[in-house]
């Protein structure tokens, strides 16, 4: 059985580009691959932070990833598994500046003030590479934000491998789901769906109620064009195009199928259309993440047990690689 790691910081509610590019691929994966889903808190620590604010939040993207499906016993925290800190500094000593000066995620996160961000942020995919590889993890759901990262994550294993001579850390296969793969803001059809979006309009988190669904949409950014009857006419309209590609992914339908029943049409019926739909698949959601926040207890114990069964895959590969480069064990 192909082993499956994926993780996400827990630096807000997710909203639903994680879900349509990442968590619900999580929760299908489960029935036929070994995955372990991780809240990558240490991650989260690479931008400006509060302990206070980390700790709920963590809390409350572990309520919100078990209301979505992930099963328990494969869920936890990043910093509670110290393999990933380990396997981290090693990374750090065989990536290279180079590498990391293409990363584009850096670029964007940093922006002209790169010389005040931490060194954190900057050496963070080599982190990511130990995430996975610690686990000997050979696919990785991931929306295409993290493709970049991922690459990386095979050359670092390359390097590493031809480095000490062996073939310990397997190549890695990115399982990026064909609709939605990146799903956009709803301000501005150019900008990624994001957390650290300033503007809460521009994203649809998945403990959102009704009204706050509906109100999102109906605001969400268009033209005033009607929708096109086929794809081409999407071309130039991001905005459109994004509600469309959400209409499709989140009903499991092709986008073509969509513009077949509403091309032609003004945005007005399709956003009811699309709001209900919404309303109908994430309402569940978050009725169990906040059933689930209530017990406080019960979610630390689900993440402490999924640590333990992380270490105990992690251990004894990270103890391998550093027997590997030489550390006296
Ligand atoms: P993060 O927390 O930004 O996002 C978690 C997952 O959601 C996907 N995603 C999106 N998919 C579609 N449309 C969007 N607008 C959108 N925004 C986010 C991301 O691609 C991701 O799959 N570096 C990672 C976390 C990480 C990780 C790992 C992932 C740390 N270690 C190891 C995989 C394997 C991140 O910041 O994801």
């Amino acid at each position: 059985m192909q082993r499956v790691f994926s993780g996400i910081q827990p630096t807000g509610i997710p909203h639903l580009g994680n879900y349509l590019g990442a968590i619900r691929n999580w929760a299908t994966l489960q029935a036929d691959h070994d995955c372990l889903f991780c809240l990558v808190d240490m991650h989260s620590l690479t931008m400006p932070w509060s302990p206070q604010t980390l700790r709920e939040q963590t809390l409350g993207a572990a309520a919100c990833l078990l209301a979505a499906g992930i099963d328990p016993t494969r869920l936890y925290n990043q910093s509670a598994v110290s393999a990933h800190a380990r396997l981290g500094w090693i990374f750090n000593c065989v990536s290279r500046l180079g590498w990391l000066n293409r990363m584009t995620q850096f670029k964007d996160k940093a922006g002209k003030n790169r010389e005040n961000h931490s060194a954190g942020l900057y050496v963070y995919p080599n982190l990511m590479a130990a995430d996975i590889l610690a686990f000997h993890a050979t696919r990785v759901p991931v929306g295409d934000d993290q493709l970049q990262h991922l690459e990386l994550a095979n050359d670092i294993a390359q390097k590493f491998n031809h480095d000490m001579g062996v073939e310990f850390f397997p190549k890695i296969e990115p399982l990026v789901p064909p609709a939605a793969a990146r799903v956009m803001s709803l301000r501005d059809g150019t900008k990624k769906m994001s957390k650290s979006d300033p503007s809460a309009q521009s994203r649809i988190v998945l403990t959102d109620t009704a009204d706050e669904i509906a109100g999102k949409i109906r605001r969400a950014k268009t033209d005033s064009e009607p929708l096109p009857s086929e794809m081409a006419g999407l071309a130039e309209r991001p905005e459109a195009r994004n509600l469309v590609t959400i209409y499709a992914a989140v009903s499991e339908r092709t986008p073509a199928d969509i513009l077949s029943e509403f091309g032609g049409q003004g945005f007005g019926p399709f956003k009811n259309a699309l709001a209900e739909l919404l309303v109908q698949k994430l309402a569940p959601i978050a009725t169990e993440t906040s059933r689930l926040l209530q017990d406080e207890t019960h979610l630390l114990s689900v993440l402490r047990t999924g640590a333990e069964r992380a270490r105990s895959v992690a251990d004894p590969i990270v103890n391998e690689a550093e027997s590997l480069v030489g550390f006296l064990r």
